[in-house]
């Protein structure tokens, strides 16, 4: 059963010094998704009525941030940073007037999972609680506000460090500063709440001794997982935590069917889609949207950001980016795939092969060092070593098409736009600017002549000399040996111009 609350406030305003960074704490990304992203998303989950984040370091910057990843969210600024009561009665402000449930979070505490924030609901509306926080028991409490138990179980009052007495430092449950409140009671607390504390600050810890002292209960879900609580406050604790989120991330797809062979050099974003049966090999790197359908393997060292894998496709050391590769196909090692590129049904691009705004049909293969952008290609087709598709003028970038079943020389420029019809061959080494019509073999390069004996006059005496020389004595001593024809027969050049 799952209980919504009226409404959730995360609070964001803060500055993020230990950061020392120009942009603000809360839009530094763990696993591919902005502190506050993952804030936000976790209380989504709970699917309020309305949502409320307070912002002011930097809010220009979150504000533009939410607007593009989080639309439905309500902004309140809170001008001054007099303290987490007074950045919860911003968030008031900008609230109607509500009954029922409003739960409090931090912008900057990224694994807190909306399961734990459904718990700490469902304890609050339970116990009948006026007030609920979250805590966590620790070993080392440094710097968090101390929970004081009360001997009916509830909490008697939370105490910041720097007010806390020595006894008080002792305990170690901490406030996560994640909670549930009863609205009215909220409202009434924040009101009373002064600045009579060693930060001169309104504290919103304190709204759970004011609810108590008023005769409502204040109640804590202690969780058995601190890490979920856990902040950011400086860029150890980021990589800290992002490296904990993708073990869980990978813990959850191991479990739904994945298998990763090494966790410690592997992340996944949160936004990935795996199917089971996939495998990821040490140094694989999957960000943003990217899908891997069932039976594909990814990897070694390999990094894909928004990419569609189709099932049983094989990709090894290749970096690529809003790529599409098709089922079965095959890619790597050391492919680089641009946005646009589209390889299909069993489709190759090998080593050395960099592809952009292109399509490669099924069964078509690039197999080595060649560039294609702005293509496409069509079924069955091969690509020669070392082709290029010349598809810039210095000013603008052209298109050329490929037809089905076509074998491209080795070392053909196609000079864009140009089109190669189906069946065609290019020969080895050409230059291609004009279009090419279906079964045409097209040759645009300069004929091979010989200059016999030219080493022999001009380089006497070297090493190359001698060997022709030793080359010469021995043909002519072979009876019936008669000189090689010195332009090959065209008839030869095709198939010898592909590279397979
Ligand atoms: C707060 C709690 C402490 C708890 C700890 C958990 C109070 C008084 N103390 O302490 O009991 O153990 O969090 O991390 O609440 N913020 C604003 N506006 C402000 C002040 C803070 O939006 O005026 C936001 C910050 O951006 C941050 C959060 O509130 O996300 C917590 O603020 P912070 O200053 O880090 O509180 P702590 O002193 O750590
Ligand atoms: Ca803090």
């Amino acid at each position: 059963m799952s209980i919504r609350p009226a409404a959730a406030v995360v609070l964001a305003a803060g500055e993020g010094t230990r950061m020392r960074s120009a942009t603000p704490k809360v839009l530094h990304e763990i696993g591919g998704r902005s502190l506050l992203g993952h804030a936000v998303a976790a209380v989504q989950g709970l699917q309020p009525d309305h949502l409320v984040v307070v912002i002011g370091h930097g809010r220009d910057r979150v504000r533009a941030h939410l607007a593009a990843h989080a639309p439905s969210v309500e902004v309140a600024v809170q001008e001054h940073q007099r303290g987490t009561g007074d950045a919860v009665r911003c968030a008031l402000e900008a609230l109607p007037s509500l009954a029922g449930t409003l739960v409090v979070t931090y912008g900057d505490v990224p694994l807190l999972t909306t399961a734990t924030l459904q718990q700490l609901v469902r304890v609050h509306a339970d116990e009948g609680n006026a007030a609920t926080v979250l805590t966590a028991e620790v070993t080392d409490p440094t710097g968090y506000g101390r929970i004081v138990r009360a001997a009916d179980g509830g909490v008697e009052a939370i105490v910041e460090e720097r007010d806390a007495t020595q006894q008080q430092r002792e305990l170690r449950e901490i406030n996560s500063g994640v909670y549930a409140f009863d609205v009215a009671a909220l409202r009434d607390a924040i009101s009373r709440l002064t600045t009579d504390n060693a930060q001169g600050q309104l504290y919103l810890t304190d709204v759970l001794a004011i609810v108590r002292a008023g005769g409502r209960r204040s109640g804590a879900l202690r969780t058995p997982d601190a890490v979920e609580t856990e902040g950011v406050n400086d860029r150890v604790q980021l990589a800290r935590l992002g490296a904990e989120l993708n073990r869980r991330v990978l813990e959850g797809w191991m479990r739904a069917g994945v298998t990763v062979v090494d966790p410690a050099t592997t992340w996944v974003d949160i936004g990935v889609v795996l199917e089971p049966d996939t495998t990821l090999l040490p140094g694989t790197q999957l960000h943003g949207t990217t899908y891997v359908a069932t039976g594909a393997q990814v990897g070694p060292d390999s990094t894909l950001v928004d990419c569609r894998v189709g099932e049983r496709a094989r990709i090894v050391r290749a970096h690529a980016s809003a790529a599409e590769i098709g089922a079965q196909a095959s890619v790597g090692p050391y492919t680089f795939l641009r946005p646009g590129t589209v390889l299909g049904q069993r489709a190759r691009a090998g080593a050395y092969v960099e592809i952009k705004a292109a399509s490669v049909g099924a069964d078509s293969k690039v197999p080595h060092l060649s560039y294609v952008g702005d293509a496409d290609i069509g079924v069955g087709s091969n690509v020669g070593a070392a082709t290029v598709f010349v598809n810039y003028d210095g000013v603008a970038k052209h298109h050329s098409v490929v037809g089905d079943h076509v074998r491209i020389g080795c070392d053909t420029m196609l000079v864009a736009p140009v089109r190669l019809g189906d069946g065609c061959y290019t020969a080895a080494g050409s230059v291609i600017d004009q279009d090419v019509p279906p079964g045409a073999m097209a040759v645009a390069r300069a004929r091979q002549r010989n200059v016999e004996g030219w080493v022999e006059r001009r380089r006497p005496d070297s090493a190359a000399a001698r060997a022709a020389k030793a080359a010469r004595a021995t043909s002519t001593a072979v009876a019936g040996a008669g000189t090689e024809e010195p332009v090959r027969d065209n008839a030869a050049g095709p198939r010898k111009g592909n590279a397979q």
